[in-house]
């Protein structure tokens, strides 16, 4: 089955991962939030009836753990951020139709309606598993209240989450050598009876379901490698006393996972009881026809670490309870800053807040966000980029077509001069509209900016061409009439990115009605006769501004990293290492060419000294066969210097030179692991043989 092509005759639901009611929300979690905000706008100047809807996520033990290390009741504590998100989205232009939470009566109800409905149709059933348990506490220890080691890549894991190694979710039980983070005492395994949901039956269905699937290629691969390897059934409730009672069980509440998602159908429920079922009706997006097809078009917009409960477990719940399946599933890679992933518990992180505080326009951190890189990959935040980004495009692109072109007609015409618009003007523009349309057809939120900021550059291009002001009034009449309309045309197109600046470029231009409301084809419709002088729309990032939070940056990352090496104490975050643990494979294969560019060799250590300054290195003289090579080596402090000369080692020749504390360096040493265990060779290969 092939969807049909956006805007469709049936309603849709745009909606973004729901942000844990946990802490402040910094730059990772704004990249979803803008991607969704950005689609939802673009459908709807499609023409597409379209609902953005979110709430805060409520429930889970990283909120249970956090309220009690502060005193607080959960829901107090959830309740208080939950007013924050509510705050912060708007001042990032992210306007939500509908923003609700998962503990509010709405969700609570529907949960608790799809569970049984669930257990009803033959799907639930229950099974005595064994769960952590801290046996000096006696307390269970659900899914983040322990930690241990992931069974499937041996990293260390969050107790559902192998959050550091291969991303799986982990169920109760399987995590290996678990261990409290809440009183850091080994954990024992205790027998419980839990409620299991029977997703292995709907392999066959979720397959069907993948190759229906439209989105972000990784939300279709990676699950169907799960499904190929095998579904187990999934345990849905949890020893906790914080979330939604299972309905009927005093001593149960639901999975976090499972009643989170369930808030994007009660948000757009909330839609509705607040605009009316005549405006937008949530039960014909969600609720399946007779034919048993989706109602209509549900998006969700997320990051690609909760890929699995989107597609696996979310819609085997839909499938048995009759709700729509997802249509489009997109997944954004992940923020980094330095290469590392955000850290909320190290303050390795650009905050929403901060960015607001430096005085910068929501509209630039949105363009940099949704333009910048692919969708799909990871994105390394830097101001230096952000800069570039700015001022290249927005300032030197945008801004000055749009300033340029809307002087001129003000001053010389008052605003549009009466003319015609030309046939290659108009024909660039209903490019630019295909290209739009395309773009959010194939969900490519970097190609709909795109197709603005590229008819920007063809108005500068067209306007250096015609050097209007070398023409007299007549002449450059019809030449101007073309660069107003190519003005409005930006404006309209770009309005989903930056719906801020679009709403001040609108009124420039003398746009009629709500430029959020007016569809792509205001595009092509005759510019005001009228309009007063224009001012500039965006600002340049001047240099010093960059410098700055760079040094900030730098300082934090650094700050960062250095509790990073001292115990771990404090419970695994984000994506982060962890010294002892092996370092994962890398998946990028490298050719047998590039492994012949590294020219390694068998050599002698014939002295090695230290050097004076620094605590680390130094100073080897290494006989490689054909010469002798000077090297710096970090093992000051590892290795009894007065040993090694004899030694054999293996050393990578053509290395770049480098001078270390003055001393040049020549090559580079191979060595194992942070003691630096130097490589040598078994047997008897002479200085000078080359390692292949
Ligand atoms: N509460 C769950 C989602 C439930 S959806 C039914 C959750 N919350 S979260 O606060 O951890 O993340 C909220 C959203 O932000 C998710 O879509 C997540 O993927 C996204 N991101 C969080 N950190 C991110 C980055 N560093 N980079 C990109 N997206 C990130 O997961
Ligand atoms: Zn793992």
């Amino acid at each position: 089955m092939s969807h049909d092509t956006f805007p469709t005759d049936r309603p849709a639901v745009v909606t973004c991962g729901l942000p844990y009611a946990n802490g402040d929300l910094h730059v990772g979690h704004l990249r979803s939030y803008t991607a969704g905000d950005v689609f939802s706008r673009a459908l709807r100047k499609l023409g597409q009836q379209t609902a953005f809807v979110c709430g805060s996520d409520m429930h889970g033990t990283p909120i249970a753990v956090n309220a009690d290390e502060e005193g607080v009741s959960p829901e107090e504590f959830a309740l208080s951020y939950h007013e924050q998100y509510l705050e912060t989205f708007p001042k990032f232009n992210v306007d939500f139709d509908n923003y609700g939470h998962t503990h509010d009566e709405t969700n609570t109800e529907l949960t608790q309606d799809i569970v049984r409905t669930l257990d009803a149709e033959g799907y639930v059933y229950e099974k005595e598993i064994k769960v952590a348990w801290d046996p000096i506490e006696d307390q269970p220890l659900p899914d983040r209240y322990v930690e241990g080691t992931c069974p499937y890549c041996g990293a260390h894991a969050r107790g559902d989450e192998c959050d550091e190694g291969c991303g799986r979710h982990l169920e109760p039980g399987e995590i290996e050598d678990p261990v409290s983070t809440r009183t850091g005492n080994p954990a024992e395994y205790r027998e419980r009876t839990h409620k299991f949901f029977r997703v292995s039956e709907l392999s066959d269905y979720l397959s069907g379901f993948l190759d229906r699937l439209e989105g972000t290629s990784n939300a279709r691969n990676q699950p169907r490698e799960w499904i190929e390897s095998g579904l187990e059934d999934w345990c849905i409730t949890r020893d906790l006393d914080w979330g939604i009672d299972y309905p009927g069980e005093e001593d149960l509440v639901l999975y976090v996972w499972v009643d989170a998602p369930i808030e994007y159908i009660s948000s757009t429920k909330q839609y509705t009881e607040r605009v009316g079922p005549e405006v937008y009706d949530w039960e014909t997006v969600w609720r399946e026809s007779e034919t048993g097809e989706a109602g209509g078009e549900v998006v969700h917009v997320i990051g690609r670490d909760i890929i699995q409960h989107h597609t696996i477990f979310w819609p085997a719940m839909l499938e048995v309870a009759d709700f729509s399946e997802p249509r489009a599933i997109c997944a954004t890679g992940f923020v980094t800053i330095n290469g590392k992933g955000l850290s909320t518990s190290r303050n390795r992180a650009i905050w929403a807040r901060e960015y607001l505080d430096e005085g910068f326009h929501p509209d630039l951190i949105r363009y940099y966000l949704t333009t910048m890189g692919g969708f799909q990959q990871d994105l390394d935040f830097s101001w230096d980029r952000f800069q570039e980004r700015v001022n290249g495009e927005l300032v030197g692109t945008v801004g000055n077509f749009l300033y340029r072109s809307l002087l001129f007609a003000q001053r010389n015409f008052g605003g549009t001069p009466d003319a015609d618009l030309s046939a290659e003007v108009e024909a660039r523009i209903e490019e630019a509209i295909d290209d739009f349309t395309d773009a959010v057809n194939e969900y490519e939120i970097r190609r709909a900016g795109d197709a603005a900021v590229k008819l920007a550059q063809f108005g500068n291009e067209y306007i250096q061409r015609n050097e209007p002001w070398k023409l007299d009034d007549e002449e450059a009449a019809p030449v101007i009439r073309d660069c107003v309309q190519l003005a409005k045309a930006v404006t309209v197109l770009l309005e989903p990115v930056t719906p801020g600046k679009a709403e001040l470029a609108w009124a420039q231009v003398g746009g009629e009605g709500d430029v959020h409301d007016v569809p792509v084809d205001a595009a092509l419709e005759p510019p005001a006769a009228e309009f007063d002088e224009p001012e500039e729309l965006f600002e340049q990032v001047e240099d010093d501004r960059v410098e700055e939070l760079n040094e900030k940056l730098d300082a934090r990352v650094e700050a960062a990293t250095a509790t990073e090496s001292e115990s771990d104490e404090t419970p695994a975050d984000e994506g982060e290492d962890v010294s002892d643990e092996l370092e994962l494979l890398l998946e990028d294969r490298i050719g047998f060419e590039d492994f012949e560019a590294l020219d390694i060799r068998v050599g002698r250590i014939e002295s090695a000294e230290p050097i004076e300054d620094s605590d680390k290195l130094a100073k080897l003289e290494v006989d490689i066969g054909l010469e002798t090579r000077q090297v710096v080596a970090g093992i000051k402090q590892l290795h009894d210097l007065d040993e090694l000369p004899g030694t054999k080692v293996v050393l990578l020749a053509n290395m770049e030179k480098a001078e270390l504390f003055g001393v040049e360096s020549n090559g580079m040493v191979l060595a194992a692991g942070e003691q630096a265990d130097l490589l040598t060779t078994h047997s008897d290969a002479e200085p000078g043989t080359k390692v292949r």
